[in-house]
């Protein structure tokens, strides 16, 4: 079963040697897919082999931990290693091009953690780097892991099987509050060299694949408006001026002529991490929340009016996208079982030599529409066009 990445020349072990690097909340997340993904479904195998991070006390803690064989301090030299077949970088946005460039390059197969990079510049050279690689039998992935959620996996087999009819508009909406009080300490979240963006890359992004995801195809047309509130925050030395959003409004046209609004704050008090998305066709409508995980309410507006109602299908069931992996039906799963399916995916596609979705081209597509969102903001929400893929 194992597909070694072109330039590996190791031979002693058939499984494929992951690294990791960033072991914070990506990083801890990852490895616990890592660690499950054979467990439930039958992947080709893979060792656990270094965790890299920083600081070398506090990576070699969180490597016994999280079952990594080893941890290490300089990703360089990681990439250089013959026994390291896969990259998952788990970094903030500002290195995502440079490791993943590196390692695409040194013939290691890479899974980034969106968005895809900080800047439209640095995705397109990502997208071409991994379009050489695969060239080479090489292969990438993007982290959008709410495409992993089981009843937004079956919600997608239901647009494109037609049972909404003509999807005529789709509202996205990702909340989060931890940036609602303006005490709120500086992070790397909140200056544009690190972060790239606030609330629309961090987790608009998140909601705009969604968008991509459900309806297949591509956007046309894009506008926007971001607002940051609270525009100072306590950093170490005294205040330090906050450079990104906290909250995205965007308009999106689909190729199909489908609209979809889609709304991003880190500030809206009270919701902790909010995803709903909702699709409205000519033949029907599904609404998901992320809080209720498991459920996609579904209403078949074919029937007659005396009947028709949302009804709620518990995704549960063994014929439910993921599903017949885990527990027996109506045995519920979690926000962490969406990582261990994307793994299961990444390494189902390398093992099968094709290409894992999403690509880092579907990376720079959501990248497009975040550029023309900034850039539609700063021309008072004016409409821009997105030029084809
Ligand atoms: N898919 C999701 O739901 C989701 C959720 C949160 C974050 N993310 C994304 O994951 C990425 C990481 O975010 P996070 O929340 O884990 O950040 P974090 O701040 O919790 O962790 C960042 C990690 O990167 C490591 N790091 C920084 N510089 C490094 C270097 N030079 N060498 C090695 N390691 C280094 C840090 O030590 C830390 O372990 C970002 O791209 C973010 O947008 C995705």
């Amino acid at each position: 079963m194992r597909a070694p990445a072109q330039g590996s020349t190791r031979q002693s072990s058939s499984a494929l040697g992951v690294a990791a690097i960033g072991y914070a909340f990506m990083g801890k997340a990852h490895s616990n897919a890592w660690r499950n993904a054979a467990s439930f479904f039958d992947v080709p195998a893979i060792e656990q082999k270094v965790l890299v991070g920083r600081d070398a006390r506090q990576v070699t803690e969180a490597a016994a931990k999280y079952g990594w064989a080893e941890a290490a301090t300089d990703w360089r030299e990681v990439i250089a290693r013959d026994d390291i077949d896969i990259v998952d970088i788990c970094t903030p946005g500002w290195m995502h091009a440079e490791i993943a460039i590196a390692a695409l390059e040194a013939g290691k197969h890479v899974l980034v953690e969106k968005p895809l990079a900080n800047t439209l510049a640095e995705a397109e050279a990502m997208a071409a780097a991994a379009r050489a690689a695969r060239e080479r039998g090489v292969h990438s992935m993007i982290g959008f892991n709410y495409r992993r959620v089981p009843a937004l996996a079956l919600a997608k087999e239901l647009i494109a099987e037609g049972r909404l009819g003509t999807v005529r508009h789709v509202r996205a909406a990702y909340q989060q509050d931890w940036l609602s009080d303006a005490r709120s300490p500086m992070t790397w979240r909140l200056t544009k060299d690190t972060a790239g963006s606030g609330a629309l890359g961090d987790i608009a992004s998140h909601a705009i694949d969604q968008v991509l995801f459900l309806l297949g195809g591509s956007v046309t047309e894009v506008s926007g408006r971001l607002h940051t509130f609270v525009t100072s925050r306590p950093g170490t030395n005294g205040p330090e001026d906050v450079t990104v959003d906290d909250a995205a409004w965007v308009t999106l046209t689909h190729g199909s002529g489908a609209i979809a609004s889609v709304e991003a704050s880190r500030m809206a008090t009270g919701q902790k991490n909010s995803l709903k998305l909702e699709v409205y066709g000519d033949k029907g409508a599904l609404l998901f929340d992320l809080e209720e995980l498991n459920e996609l309410a579904f209403l078949d507006a074919t029937l007659p009016v005396r009947e028709r109602g949302f009804s709620r299908v518990l995704v549960t069931e063994p014929e439910h996208p993921y599903m017949n992996a885990w527990w027996p039906q109506g045995h519920i799963i979690g926000w962490e079982h969406t990582f261990t399916h994307e793994i299961r995916d990444f390494l189902t596609a390398i093992g099968n030599g094709t290409e894992p979705s999403p690509s880092f081209d579907d990376g720079l597509s959501v990248q497009r529409i975040l550029a023309a969102v900034e850039e539609s903001s700063a021309a008072k929400s004016s409409l821009i066009q997105l030029a084809g893929p």
